[in-house]
């Protein structure tokens, strides 16, 4: 059985690297499967937040989860902290996960910075957390960029360490489930995920930068558009964004050594649903210029409406509260009894 999860921070504005890396991957996922669509604000706590704006960047994610166009009627939109079997399962997690795996992690070393005395233990448990997210619905596929790949593999290490420590009891249960790795058949009790990371947009990079991920966090807002940037915002920040003095080459291979270049065709290729060879056929030869108008105009095209979108749910918060709510209470259905099992095999609870 099939099912799909992801999830997004509400912190900061989303970037046109969430939509094109993440949520217009989730929108395409829904024909196909049954998926769940998390809010992650708990995760979000792991660096600081001001309350208020935390809640309204959570109903402003679920705003742009809809605007894109998921269904919340036939797939679950919830925020994450409305479903307490999050944090429980993460706590069983944090006793399988190991410091060294954590120590290990990039994102972990990026957001501690220098001073990692001073970093939340939040920030260094934040990915027993995420297998949390996926492992409490037993999720098969999860939809991300390129950024997450580091996590999605802890997941599976954390799904099958599980699996391995309590092997005779979720046998002696009756808990396992069959999976089907290369030529294998193992059993278990958590499938081990697979990571859904593909197309044009896996990494789209910073508008000032070629060799940086463009981010929410980054301070400066020319590195970024914002899922919510006016048509003006836009085309202004495209006709700044960093280049070189070549014209565009006339095939993908030409754009190696040449991360800005790549970059942008890159998201022309993302927004037009084309291939990056497509985009040069049509644009090699010609100068940024002629290259930077046309990008605008299609970036405009293709989000002015989700920004729209977006502006008219966020005016009605009551709308957007019983949507979570609702999807709370469908997640909650799946997740009470997994948790129910792994407190029977783990052997918390009489
Ligand atoms: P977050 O909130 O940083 O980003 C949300 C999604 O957007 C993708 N993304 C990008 N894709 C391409 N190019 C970019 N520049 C870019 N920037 C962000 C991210 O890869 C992500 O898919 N830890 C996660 C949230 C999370 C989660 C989960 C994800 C919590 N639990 C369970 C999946 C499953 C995060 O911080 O994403």
């Amino acid at each position: 059985h099939e099912r799909v999860f992801s999830g997004v921070q509400p912190t900061g504005h989303l970037t046109l690297g969430n939509y094109l890396g993440a949520i217009r991957k989730f929108v395409a996922m829904q024909e196909r499967h049954e998926c769940i669509y998390c809010v992650v604000d708990m995760h979000a706590i792991t660096m600081p937040q001001n309350p208020t704006e935390l809640i309204n960047a959570t109903r402003s994610v679920a705003a742009a989860f809809l605007a894109a166009g998921i269904d919340p009627a036939q797939h679950i939109v919830f925020n994450q902290s409305r479903v307490h079997e999050h944090a429980e399962l993460a706590w069983v997690f944090n006793c399988v996960a190991r410091m060294g795996w954590l120590n290990r992690m990039t994102q972990f070393k990026e957001k501690a910075g220098k001073d990692r005395e001073n970093a939340s233990v939040g920030l260094f448990a934040y990915p027993a957390l995420m297998a949390a997210d996926i492992l409490i619905y037993r999720a098969t596929h999860v939809p991300v960029g390129d950024d997450q790949k580091q996590h999605l593999e802890l997941t599976r290490d954390i799904a099958q360490k599980f699996n391995n420590d309590y092997s005779d009891r979720i046998a002696e249960l009756g808990l396992g489930i069959e999976m089907h790795i290369g030529r294998e058949t193992v059993s278990g009790y958590f499938p081990l995920t697979e990571p859904v990371i593909e197309g044009p947009a896996t990494r789209i990079m910073s508008l000032r930068d070629g060799t940086k991920k463009m981010s929410k966090s980054d301070p400066s807002d020319l590195s970024r558009i914002n899922l919510t940037d006016t048509a003006d915002e836009i085309a202004r920040k495209i006709r700044k964004a960093k280049t070189d003095p070549e014209p565009l080459p006339s095939e993908a291979a030409g754009l190696a050594e040449r991360p800005e270049a790549a970059n942008l065709v890159g998201i022309y290729a993302a927004l037009a649903d084309m291939e990056s060879d497509a985009v040069l056929a049509e644009f090699g030869g010609k100068a940024f210029s002629e290259f930077k108008p046309a990008l605008a105009d299609l970036a405009v095209e293709v989000l002015s409406p989700v920004a729209g979108e977006m502006r008219r749910l966020i005016a009605d918060p009551g709308h957007i509260d019983g949507i979570l709510a609702d999807g709370a209470e469908r997640a909650s259905a799946i997740a009470a009894p997994v948790m129910a099992d792994v407190r029977r095999i783990v052997g918390l609870g009489a």
